[in-house]
């Protein structure tokens, strides 16, 4: 019998930290109502050259490094993500060409919050049905372009950051366990972003509407998000056969601590339990779940063999929960620096385009 075991993982912030007094200064706001109401302090948001395939491929390359994994050793690569580079291509083919993962398949997937719960469980059935080996699933996010910087009830909540995972088949039992995922399209005009779809392409007017911003009811959201965490925890558990009492950590979405402590009650937890860090760098949407892991594992909370569930909620709406037995690196006697393929996989992806120039020249274009 084959698992998925969570072998590798990586994240990535940028460096500019904008704090609740710099908003105050930007929108009607205070730091103390922000602290009240989310628990948020500060985030971080990109600057020029910064976007989500940039963060994701700094997070991928430390997973890589982690799981003691050549980029040419991956299979699959899922990239969740509701801020992506562009509409098309995805996001993680980008990411395959930079890291030079020549021999994966690459595509985005879209389930917002509760997107990395959901690639997650793809890459682990994918292994588990013995279609492949080695998975590099990442949540990245550049939410501060989507936001509107004048609108204090959403612009105060999200930050940027990405978090990768290294998913590899192994027959040593544990790994991910169970995994549930669920959705409410009945809910999705409760946090939408309607400009530059096929409903509302871009135009002077979109943009003059704001179309191109993230829009919500937060309250709606809220009044979800609290019914379903714990209801989504105790699914998975009971799909995987394992009491609370066996769980160590929940990783929770970083949305607010509030509803963080909500789930808490739900579940009849102790907060300790819960691993939180939106305080940093606030709700970085898919991002939040892998960033929150890394920080648990370079700490030292996270141990080989604990066991965890990660949980989360979004627009969609979709929720879902995932258990799994936390493993770290499968032993190896190798060291691999996936870095050093960067200059490589430059080199290839300048010879690739090339090649294509000349054949165009060659063949002629559209014959
Ligand atoms: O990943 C999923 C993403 N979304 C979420 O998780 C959002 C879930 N929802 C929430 O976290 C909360 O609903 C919010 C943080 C968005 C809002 O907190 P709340 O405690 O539900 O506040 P509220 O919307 O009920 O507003 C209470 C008051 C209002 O004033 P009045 O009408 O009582 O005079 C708002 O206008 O607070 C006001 N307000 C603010 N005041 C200062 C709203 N935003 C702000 C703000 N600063 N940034």
């Amino acid at each position: 019998m084959t698992f998925a075991h969570i072998t590798g993982w990586g994240m990535s912030v940028p460096e500019t930290i904008l704090t609740n007094d710099d908003l105050s200064k930007m929108v009607e706001t205070s730091d103390e109502w922000i602290r009240d109401r989310t628990g948020i302090r500060e985030r971080r948001i990109v600057g020029d050259g910064q976007t989500t395939a940039s963060l994701a491929v700094e997070a991928s390359l430390k997973a890589l490094q982690g799981a003691n994994l050549h980029p040419t050793d991956i299979d699959l690569i899922i990239c969740s993500t509701s801020t992506p580079e562009h509409i098309f291509p995805a996001t993680a083919c980008l990411v395959q060409d930079s890291i030079g993962a020549t021999k994966a398949g690459a595509f985005d997937l879209l389930a917002a919050c509760s997107g990395f719960i959901y690639a997650v469980n793809m890459a682990a059935q994918s292994i588990r049905s013995g279609a492949i080996q080695n998975a590099l699933v990442i949540g990245s996010e550049t939410l501060s372009r989507f936001v509107n910087w004048k609108d204090r009830s959403t612009c105060i909540l999200f930050g940027d950051g990405a978090g990768a995972f290294v998913l590899q088949a192994s027959d040593m039992p544990g790994g991910v366990l169970s995994a549930v995922m669920h959705s409410d399209g009945s809910g999705g005009d409760t946090l939408i972003l309607q400009g530059g779809g096929s409903k509302h392409p871009a135009t002077e007017a979109t943009v003059l509407e704001g179309k191109h911003y993230i829009e919500m009811d937060g309250n709606e959201v809220f009044r979800f998000a609290t019914r379903v965490m714990a209801q989504a925890t105790r699914e998975t558990l009971e799909m995987a056969g394992i009491e609370l009492d066996d769980v160590q950590w929940i990783i929770p979405h970083q949305a607010n601590i509030r509803i963080i402590a909500a789930a808490a009650r739900g579940l009849k937890m102790p907060m300790e339990r819960f691993v939180v860090n939106l305080d940093r760098y606030g709700n970085t949407s898919t991002a939040s779940i892998p960033i929150a892991t890394v920080e648990a594992a370079a700490d030292g909370r996270l141990k080989p063999g604990d066991r965890i569930v990660l949980v989360g909620f979004g627009a969609g709406l979709t929720w879902g929960a995932l258990a799994a037995e936390w493993t770290g690196p499968l032993p190896t006697e190798r060291k691999v620096y996936p870095r050093r393929y960067r200059a490589w996989a430059r080199i290839r992806s300048f010879l690739l385009r090339i090649t294509r120039v000349i054949e165009g020249l060659i063949w002629g274009r559209g014959s």
